[in-house]
């Protein structure tokens, strides 16, 4: 580590918007010490639709603001900018803080299990990098791993459409997809979907195994945490929101993704 690192420091999350929230409540309440520092990308959202030349962009002026802030770790609480721009970040700011990408503890989890085929929602963004099915097949090579872009279901669920007749004819849908036919898990690979875990289940009559982005990646922050002495004992500190462009409507929707509203603070970094 370039950088001295303080078990009191904050943790740094952040996300194309609001989304990434499901992760942070993941880790506040599994570890309620730790102070977070969230940022949500509101102006560029979505990230599923950019290039991965966009997101990285984004991604890298977004951890310099956290860094700025002190952060001792780094979450990257989005599917698309950890496939796009995990491995940036790395080369760029390693040494500077922990970080910790939503890919790999889906990855090992799934890969622990002795499945034959599994399948994969995601962004564009995140379904066309082809990541989980490269780090799976590094893992397992013999399973099979099917990834299908959901464009609809990140903005679907935004608007607040989760247990309808809207969202379940779409879920539906594409859950339909014949790429999923026979799947023994599923991975629902954007930090949106957790909030659609229930009515996954529910199309698939509990049949097969979802795996989501919120309670494997808090484990693995505190596992981090832990190994290199950096668990806060206490905190007293405030969690503090971030946005790139503030709207009413973002900060009535973090109630969605994070169980209360939270007053979000705009920070134009660009
Ligand atoms: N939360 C983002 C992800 O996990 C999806 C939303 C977006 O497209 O920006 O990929």
């Amino acid at each position: 580590m370039n950088r001295t690192l303080e078990n009191t420091q904050a943790i740094g999350v952040f996300d194309s918007g609001i989304g990434g929230l499901t992760v942070a409540n993941a880790i506040i309440n599994h570890l309620p010490n730790e102070q977070i520092i969230y940022f949500g990308d509101t102006a560029h959202l979505p990230y599923g639709d950019k290039s991965a030349d966009a997101i990285r962009y984004y991604s890298l002026k977004i951890v310099k603001f956290l860094l700025e802030k002190q952060c001792k770790m780094i979450v990257i609480a989005c599917n698309s900018a950890s496939s796009a721009a995990y491995k940036v970040l790395l080369d760029f700011f390693e040494g500077q803080a922990l970080f910790v990408n939503v890919v790999d503890p889906l990855v090992d989890a799934v890969a622990k299990q002795n499945y034959k085929k599994v399948g994969v929602i995601a962004t564009k963004a995140t379904t066309r990098s082809n990541i989980y099915k490269h780090k799976l097949l590094e893992l397992q090579p013999s399973l099979k791993v099917n990834s299908l872009a959901t464009p609809l279901l990140a903005p679907m669920i935004e608007e607040g459409y989760c247990n309808d007749s809207i969202s379940d004819a779409i879920i539906e849908k594409y859950l339909s997809d014949p790429s999923l036919d026979d799947i023994d898990a599923l991975l629902l690979a954007c930090t949106h979907y957790p909030l659609i875990r229930n009515n996954v289940e529910a199309f698939f009559k509990n049949k097969v195994n979802i795996y989501d982005s919120t309670d494997v990646v808090a484990k693995v922050v505190e596992e981090k945490l832990k190994h290199f002495d950096l668990l806060n004992p206490a905190n007293k500190k405030e969690h503090q929101f971030y946005v790139s462009d503030y709207t009413p409507s973002f900060e009535e929707t973090t109630q969605v993704f994070y169980n209360q509203k939270i007053a979000l603070e705009y920070c134009p970094i660009w």
